[in-house]
């Protein structure tokens, strides 16, 4: 593996799946592979769970970590021959070689504008880091995935299935904020990696990228979407064709312990309780999301161990 932008980087899933379950057994069984060598997080928004579960991943490994909150450097400018006279004081050419003479590894947050899908579309953040940077770039959460997740989300549900093939549901949930597709994206994508019955449940008007969903079902009626579930994602998605617009915040769509029925409660965190999903649901043994957060060391630990081996 030469990079983690994607998920479409990993070279065998089931193998990644089952060493990450046996690094959480034993984290430091290669705590010399990283030793001298550094990870430098790269934020351009907000985070509390990869922000310290890959630098757990990577100390584990006995790398150095480096933080920087990208809005405290200085302002960045992404478009090739501008002439930079106004707001942008560093080009990302030179930014992105001179970290590179830090770094190991460069991991990189940047979320989506929600304004401009084309531009999003490019991921020209993450994309800059990749041609400029002369080492491997991991992605934190970009403008349209969240492979780091993805991939915690797959060994969760590896670690919990009690059938070969067990249903996986994606439910989109009301939320007053325009908040990304990315989560969803790569848990769409990373679904149809793995021998799961997969559907997603929305409502009319709120479809996802097709180029991604492919063929998957989606069904408009959630309640019936969710019957026998072995496992209910949640996730709240601005509207894509719309681009980046709330149509609605149908509180119908919150889930319930009810609708919930048997299945375990997957979700990515943060969450907003009784707006996204109801205490009840949070509070009950059926809710799995402090074992994902959990796993997000271990996800992010099984990829920076291959970026280093293969480095
Ligand atoms: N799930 C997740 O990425 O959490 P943070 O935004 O807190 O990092």
């Amino acid at each position: 593996m030469k990079k983690y932008t994607t998920i479409k980087d990993i070279v065998n899933l089931s193998e990644m799946i089952q060493k990450a379950i046996q690094l959480k057994k034993n984290p430091f069984q290669f705590e010399k592979l990283g030793q001298h060598k550094t990870l430098v997080m790269l934020f351009f928004n907000s985070s509390l769970r990869t922000r310290l579960s890959t630098e757990k991943a990577a100390k584990n490994l006995g790398m150095e970590v480096m933080i920087l909150n990208v809005n405290d450097a200085w302002n960045l400018e992404f478009e090739d021959g501008t002439i930079m006279n106004c707001k942008t004081t560093e080009h990302i050419k030179e930014a992105t070689q001179v970290i590179s003479e830090y770094a190991n590894i460069i991991a990189v947050r940047a979320f989506p504008t929600l304004k401009d899908k084309e531009k999003d579309a490019s991921e020209f953040v993450l994309n800059s880091f990749v041609k400029y940077a002369t080492v491997p770039i991991v992605n934190m959460e970009s403008s349209t995935a969240h492979p780091l997740q993805a991939l915690t989300d797959a060994i969760t549900i590896e670690e919990l299935k009690t059938k070969k093939q067990p249903k996986v549901v994606l439910s989109w949930a009301p939320h007053p904020k325009a908040l990304p597709q990315a989560v969803a994206n790569s848990f769409v994508e990373m679904m149809q990696l793995l021998d799961v019955d997969f559907s997603i449940t929305h409502p009319k008007g709120y479809e996802l990228n097709s180029e991604i969903t492919k063929n998957i079902p989606i069904d408009y009626d959630q309640e019936k979407a969710l019957k026998e579930a072995d496992f209910v994602y949640v996730k709240n998605w601005s509207n894509y064709t719309d681009y980046g617009k709330v149509i609605s915040e149908d509180a119908n769509w919150m889930l319930t312990k009810e609708k919930l029925g048997t299945a375990k409660f997957m979700h990515c965190l943060p969450v907003r309780r009784n707006v996204v999903v109801e205490d009840a649901v949070l509070d009950s043994e059926q809710s799995v999301v402090i074992q994902q957060a959990s796993n997000r060391t271990f996800a992010a630990q099984i990829v920076l161990k291959k970026l280093l081996e293969n480095n």
